[in-house]
């Protein structure tokens, strides 16, 4: 193990050169200074971990060099040696973080004892302070985490994203978990908070990383596969990956879901795609929150899937608009007009259309109209077509 660097400082040679015999035989790395001007020399040269400082040195007041020592190195432990005690320096001495206050003459065991205390404090200061940088990083990276993956859910709706981005997101949580594992074996269990707000971390990781996968697999996206498709299913996945978000702005999911609606044959990610981009539109359409209702049900030959949210509506001279590829109202916040442009053509690729209802200031319903196929052949040969 390295050895303590010690500094004394005090304007008897005698005592400098006792006491650095002494400690030197301790085991400490030992340095001595006469006056503040080689010990602040010594200071800005070397890593000292504590200061056996005189605090009446000639001409020279203690506490100045003090706080000029601290300037140049924070975490050093500082030791006051003094043969006149007063209060006042003791006050002051403990408002600049001193270890220890010996009087002169001093005994060696209590100067022994008064560096081993000195030296474990300062350790463990120093350790805290790497825990609390630690969790400061884990804390920036986390809020990095989930402005990113905001921006991706929206992304990887429109298919514009690649797995490539989220094994990168993956990897950042992966850091994130082993710092916070870190944290949690490390830290003194003293405050509870601390432990809380690690389990709380431990907590948001595991769910980032669930949405992760949900998106990675989604950005896997077109597999030109027809499956049979449990609409209420895809919906329920598609809500996995935004509950986390819907719930913190306040929405409230109302599920009307239709029982013994027949399975449909789709490319199951294409219709999520949809899914994501009507919810995500209520969602920015209720920014202080709302009522998000999910209904689906079998009309005849048609399965329907219906969002009705309480937000602020359509005006009537955009109702025509807003399927047009770039017509958007939220250009300042990023909106690219490609949502419900996207999603048509998805629903319409499977023979289904889009409608929409609403007034301004009186929410907005938008309808996708699915046509149950009977055969799987048809459609594929319709598909093929359009391709
Ligand atoms: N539920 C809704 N409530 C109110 N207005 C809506 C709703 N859904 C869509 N709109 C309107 O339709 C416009 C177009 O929507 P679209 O999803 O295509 O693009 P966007 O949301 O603006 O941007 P993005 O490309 O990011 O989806 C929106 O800008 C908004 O004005
Ligand atoms: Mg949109």
């Amino acid at each position: 193990m390295e050895k303590k660097r010690i500094l004394i400082v005090d304007d008897e040679r005698n005592m400098c050169e006792a006491l650095f015999d002494v400690l030197e035989q301790e085991g400490f790395s030992v340095s001595t200074a006469l006056d503040k001007e080689e010990a602040l020399r010594l200071i800005k040269n070397i890593e000292f971990d504590l200061l056996l400082l005189d605090i009446r040195l000639k001409g020279v007041d203690g506490l100045d060099l003090i706080s000029a020592v601290k300037e140049i190195n924070p975490g050093i432990a500082i030791i006051i040696m003094t043969g006149y005690p007063s209060l006042e320096s003791a006050i002051e001495g403990t408002r600049l973080g001193i270890s220890d206050y010996l009087l002169k003459p001093i005994s060696i065991e209590s100067l022994k004892a008064s560096i081993q205390h000195a030296l474990i404090q300062k350790d463990k200061e120093k350790q805290k302070e790497q825990l609390a940088k630690k969790l400061e990083e884990s804390g920036r990276r986390l809020a990095l985490l989930e402005e990113t993956l905001a921006q991706a859910t929206k992304l990887a709706s429109l298919g514009k994203i690649g797995p490539a981005m989220f094994h990168e997101v993956k990897n950042i949580l992966s850091i994130i978990n082993v710092s916070a594992y870190y944290l949690k074996k490390n830290i003194e269990a003293k405050d509870p908070r601390v432990k809380k707000h690690l389990e709380i971390v431990e907590k948001e990781i595991e769910h980032a990383h669930r949405i992760i996968m949900g998106l990675l697999d989604l950005s896997r996206g077109h597999q030109e596969k027809l499956i049979p498709c449990e609409i209420n299913q895809l919906l329920e996945e598609t809500l996995s990956l935004l509950n986390h978000e819907l719930e913190l702005k306040g929405i409230k999911i109302v599920k009307d879901y239709g029982s013994e609606i027949p399975l449909i044959f789709l490319e199951p990610n294409e219709l999520k795609q949809v899914f994501i981009n009507l919810i995500l539109n209520a969602q920015d359409a209720m920014p202080k929150g709302g009522e998000l209702r999910i209904t689906t049900y079998r009309e005849n030959d048609f399965l329907l899937v219906k969002f009705s949210d309480t937000g602020c509506g359509i005006k009537k001279t955009d109702l025509e608009k807003i399927f047009t590829p770039f017509f958007t109202t939220k250009r300042e916040s990023g909106g690219m007009g490609l949502g419900l442009a996207v999603s048509q053509e998805l629903v319409g690729k499977y023979g289904g259309v889009m409608a929409v209802e609403s007034e301004e200031n009186k929410g907005a319903t938008f309808i996708i109209k699915l046509p149950l196929n009977k055969s799987i052949e048809s459609l594929r040969e319709k598909i093929g077509k359009e391709k």
